[in-house]
């Protein structure tokens, strides 16, 4: 049974048919990982912060938004599929938990700020496996410029800065056409100024990418490429890659801001860039942080190996053993049960303990029409063994937890 209200973050908030914020996020809220002493995620901030040494350093945002703020207001789409129950993660139908720091760029842009960066914990339904978890951190950071010649003149003078800084630098860059007809220039932008804009959009990023990849022993030179993407709140839009340790790696997605988010932030004259990263990712490479649940790790094993400002190699303690458990069970008719579902009720039973979840089996009765679904839940803590029995016991609740909840049937 579930009570009419949530505790979050010291309030209370009426809970509707679309609460699906559990008590395992809910714990999350207060931690703000990013802003823990000797954290790597801390220590990656910092980077990124000293980087852009001339930028607000903004890190104090509730997560607690609107889904207007976070999707309406970003022109996302009425039918978007990160606005579903399913993919994020809601305290009722008008206040949900930010996806992506992109939802403070309206705020931010509309306190006057030109030059920013917003670094915070967002939340997304998702699968479990080594590299997901449904909070991560995001830094957010933007540059806008007056729309007129003066503007203009202080892009092309920093663009010149940095491709003076660029040229000198042991970096190989795959580039695309700053515009192009499946990546345009907005209709409001002479598309001169859309174009020098995007161009120093990715000149101070590839120049960021040298600073957390490029280190100063590497004999190869560092390898970016361009690649166009889209989202609904720039134009034109692109993700950069990065070629490390034999990988090309994603590390962000950027674009020249929509001009209705500047006109809503009431700063209509201007003409800028944004970019939005995610720490975990990057720290995971940085530091050889093999599995995303250690960020979350209280053990003096995993803290005690970072200090703050230092990017170390992370030495693995020895792994604890991992243990499976099967259920198959028929999904309820006609809903179904969707995987995130699934998965949040198992992190809310388990929460660190499970490793990942796969569905191993999935099947359609051919005279009842019921589907059946087999899930391998595998459990492994990262601080010490774990007995058969106590496994047993955590599975026996998720069991019960798939019958209540869900209503579904354990074969
Ligand atoms: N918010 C986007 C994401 O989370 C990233 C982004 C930020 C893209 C800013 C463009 C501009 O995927």
């Amino acid at each position: 049974s579930r009570s009419n209200y949530a505790e979050v973050l010291g309030s209370r908030y009426p809970t509707d048919s679309a609460t699906n914020i559990t008590p395992a996020i809910i714990s999350k809220l207060p931690l703000r990982l990013h802003t823990k002493p000797d954290h790597p995620l801390n220590t990656l901030r910092t980077k990124i912060e000293s980087h852009y040494a001339d930028f607000a350093h903004l890190s104090s945002f509730s997560p607690l938004v609107t889904p207007f703020k976070n999707f309406d207001e970003l022109a996302f789409p009425a039918d978007h599929p990160g606005r579903s129950v399913t993919d994020s993660y809601y305290v009722n139908r008008d206040l949900m938990l930010r996806t992506h720091t992109s939802a403070h760029e309206v705020e931010v842009f509309g306190q006057g700020e030109t030059k920013w960066l917003l670094t915070a914990d967002v939340y997304r339904r998702d699968e479990i496996d080594g590299s997901h978890y449904p909070v991560f951190h995001q830094m957010e950071g933007a540059r806008i410029f007056d729309a007129s010649p003066t503007g203009m003149k202080e892009v092309e003078d920093d663009n010149e800065r940095l491709s003076y800084h660029l040229a000198q630098s042991n970096i190989i860059i795959e580039d695309i056409p700053h515009i192009s007809p499946t990546n345009p220039s907005q209709a409001t932008h002479d598309p001169r100024h859309s174009e020098l804009v995007a161009k120093n959009l990715k000149l101070s990023l590839n120049s960021l990418m040298l600073t957390l990849f490029g280190g100063a022993t590497r004999d190869e030179p560092l390898r970016v490429r361009w690649i166009e993407a889209y989202f609904p709140f720039t134009s034109p839009s692109f993700e950069v890659e990065v070629f490390f340790r034999g990988k090309w790696l994603e590390i962000l997605g950027s674009g020249v801001v929509r001009q209705s988010t500047l006109d809503t932030a009431k700063v209509p004259n201007k003409i800028g860039w944004a970019f939005g990263l995610g720490l975990e990712r990057i720290a995971m490479i940085l530091f050889s942080i093999p599995d995303i649940r250690l960020f979350w790790s209280e053990d003096q094993r995993f803290l005690s190996q970072f200090t703050h400002g230092q990017i170390n190699t992370f030495k693995p303690y020895s792994r604890y053993p991992s243990c499976f458990k099967d259920v198959s069970f028929w999904a309820p008719q006609p809903e179904g049960l969707h995987e995130n579902d699934f998965c949040d009720l198992v992190r809310d039973v388990a929460s660190d303990l499970v490793e990942d979840v796969k569905k191993i089996d999935s099947f359609v009765h051919p005279k009842t029409n019921r589907t059946s679904l087999c899930y391998r839940i595998n459990y492994r803590s990262m601080d010490r063994s774990l007995s058969n029995e106590e496994v047993n016991e955590i599975q026996a609740v998720v069991v019960a937890r798939l019958k209540d909840q869900f209503g579904v049937e354990i074969r």
